[in-house]
């Protein structure tokens, strides 16, 4: 946007850039605005993060806060701000070249990245400048545009517009579908991808991650994409990601949504795949195993399994599927539920022993079991044991692919 406004000479040396943010244009603004020489005003809502405001004044910007959640308030002033002659506006809810860096870059990347497979695109939206250039770029190719806006709460960065404050630069009809996301599942879903998938990032992309896996669920042979736009270390002092943060959170997401994690990463990554499935977690008010998360089986197997994948350059997906109390018995549990077509993985194939799977992930983004050893390592009597387990399993299965 700076670039551009400089070629049309809008923008020349010394004037004074002002934008309204919820934080993560501010930041990049600020960046940009230092390497260019520009003085910056950034008006954002008070109750951002203390991390969002500390990166802005580190690079020099300025910032005037105004209500909190008001980002209405925030674009009002600064246009306010730029009519009385204090500074150039870029706006990037307005600003068409917003949407062009996605046309240009985000698009054709994806595009590129997945080999030209990708079906799906799932966005949240904010000043709605990704979904829209992503659109532009991939609709003509046939990929289905999901875009997402907060149900209730506040999600920083993304916004449920009041008509008259919808973003100039967005069009309804380049979105196929809408998702309503609440608060409490973004977040819900920053943690799991934090805790379980080691990905730390934001609240809205948690709510896209989210979307993305109810996308998934729906269709099957589908290369889903989706934007996770800021890092959770920008929301450390909100306390969402804390220790004591989700104690009711359900259980780590389950394990339908682990595979099809495993399928895209196929598609980025060679190979060769394992899984890791424990069923054999202990509850952490178990009597005689308080402090052992999982029991001696896991605990033998899963270092030995770590070690030997590492090994191997491959890639290593350990999936807690729950204490043997939540799904004995249980039919509703994940491990139990009915397989989907051409997918071999479950219950009926891990029998609650700690298993170590072999996985292949087609090109369509799907995925199959194509090897397993569970009674071998469940029968290991020490950490040794296992590892000439696991050492035997990853030879035998070395040759395999779908
Ligand atoms: C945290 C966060 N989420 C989502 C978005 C939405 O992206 P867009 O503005 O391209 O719609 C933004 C945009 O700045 C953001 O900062």
């Amino acid at each position: 946007m700076i670039k551009r406004a400089e070629e049309s000479g809008r923008l020349s040396p010394g004037q004074t850039l002002i934008e309204a943010t919820s934080g993560n244009t501010g930041i990049a603004l600020a960046m940009a605005a230092a390497i260019r020489g520009y003085p910056l005003k950034l008006i954002m809502p008070s109750n951002m993060t203390e991390e969002r405001k500390a990166s802005m004044a580190a690079y020099g910007a300025q910032l005037i806060e105004v209500g909190a959640g008001a980002m209405e308030e925030a674009r009002d002033l600064a246009l306010a701000m730029q009519e009385r002659g204090e500074g150039v506006v870029l706006d990037q809810f307005a600003n068409t070249d917003n949407p062009r860096a996605h046309v240009e870059g985000t698009g054709p990347e994806l595009w590129e990245q997945t080999g030209g497979r990708l079906t799906h695109f799932v966005s949240s939206m904010g000043t709605t400048g990704t979904i829209m250039g992503v659109s532009e770029a991939l609709s003509p190719k046939g990929v289905r545009i999901v875009g997402l806006q907060p149900k209730d709460g506040n999600i920083p960065g993304i916004r449920r517009w009041p008509e008259e404050y919808l973003p100039k630069i967005f069009d309804r009809s380049r979105v196929d579908e809408v998702i309503d996301i609440t608060q409490r599942e973004s977040q819900e879903c920053m943690r799991a991808l934090a805790r379980c998938e080691g990905v730390l990032a934001g609240v809205s992309s948690g709510g896209a991650v989210s979307a993305a896996l109810r996308v998934s669920a729906a269709v099957d042979d589908a290369v889903i994409a989706v934007i996770v736009c800021d890092r959770g270390d920008r929301y450390l002092s909100s306390g969402l990601l804390s220790a004591e943060a989700g104690a009711d959170d359900p259980a780590p997401v389950g394990v339908a949504e682990h595979l099809s994690a495993l399928a895209l990463l196929g598609t980025a990554h060679p190979g060769p795949h394992y899984v890791y499935v424990s069923s054999g977690r202990y509850p952490d008010d178990h009597p005689e195993h308080p402090n052992e998360p999982w029991c001696g089986d896991c605990r033998r197997s899963l270092p030995a399994a770590r070690a030997a994948v590492v090994e191997t350059g491959g890639t290593l997906l350990v999936v807690e599927a729950g204490t043997r109390e939540e799904w004995k018995g249980n039919d509703a549990h994940p491990l139990r539920q009915p397989l989907r077509e051409g997918c071999t993985f479950g219950l009926a194939s891990v029998q609650g022993l700690p298993t170590l799977l072999r996985w292949g992930a087609s090109p369509t983004g799907g995925g199959a079991e194509l090897a397993r050893c569970g009674p071998e390592l469940e029968a290991a009597e020490t950490e040794a044991d296992a590892a000439r387990i696991v050492g035997e399993f990853i030879e035998s299965t070395k040759g395999l692919s779908l």
